[in-house]
């Protein structure tokens, strides 16, 4: 058992569990706040997240960014991670043997960050922490509660940026998720 995030991304920093370590800059393992009652999870790494090791800082975060900033949730009072803490190869998906081997260190996460909700970001992000049943298309927009965390299924931020449509399916999610949050008294 770890006791701090801290411990955690020490491990993932020397991490070897999968070849996803070979072609890494910086290993990526999430940022915000420590006691964030959302937390987001995306998938992996991209080019721009490998070199500053930091989660969604390229044009699919940005994205993301402005959304949340028209909602009033800032991104300062949410904890971001990711299913992959090192970039898959041209931006494939991570594999199932390499998502099996990083996962424990986001479980961890949650458990430590002890969010109330988690917005899962894409099919990736979804089939790893609710299962392979699931599918975006169909479960986008509906809240899922398991073990007392309430989970909100949306579409990748990059997702957006090769389909215009689907920024309103986002935003509209999003809206969900701001309102539970108000409802609960939540941090945003
Ligand atoms: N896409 C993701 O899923 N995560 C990131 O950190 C960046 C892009």
């Amino acid at each position: 058992m770890y006791e701090t995030l801290n411990e955690i991304n020490d491990e993932v920093k020397k991490c070897t569990k999968c070849n996803l370590c070979k072609n890494r800059t910086n290993t990526v393992f999430g940022v915000g706040n420590e006691n964030a009652d959302i937390m987001l999870i995306g998938e992996g790494p991209g080019a721009d997240e490998d070199r500053e090791g930091e989660p969604f800082v390229g044009k699919a975060g940005k994205l993301m960014n402005q959304a949340f900033q028209g909602l009033g949730i800032s991104r300062e009072k949410i904890y971001i991670a990711n299913i992959v803490k090192c970039r898959p190869p041209n931006n494939r998906n991570p594999e199932k043997e390499e998502a099996t081997a990083c996962l424990n260190y986001l479980r961890n996460q949650v458990v430590l960050v002890k969010p109330k909700i988690i917005v899962l970001l894409g099919s990736v992000a979804l089939k790893n922490i609710l299962g392979d049943n699931y599918g975006i298309t169909a479960s986008r927009g509906k809240w899922i509660e398991k073990r007392g965390i309430l989970y909100m299924p949306t579409f990748h931020p990059a997702a957006l940026l090769r389909d215009d449509s689907k920024k309103i399916d986002f935003w509209n999610d999003l809206e969900l998720v701001k309102a539970k949050s108000k409802e609960k008294n939540l941090l945003m």
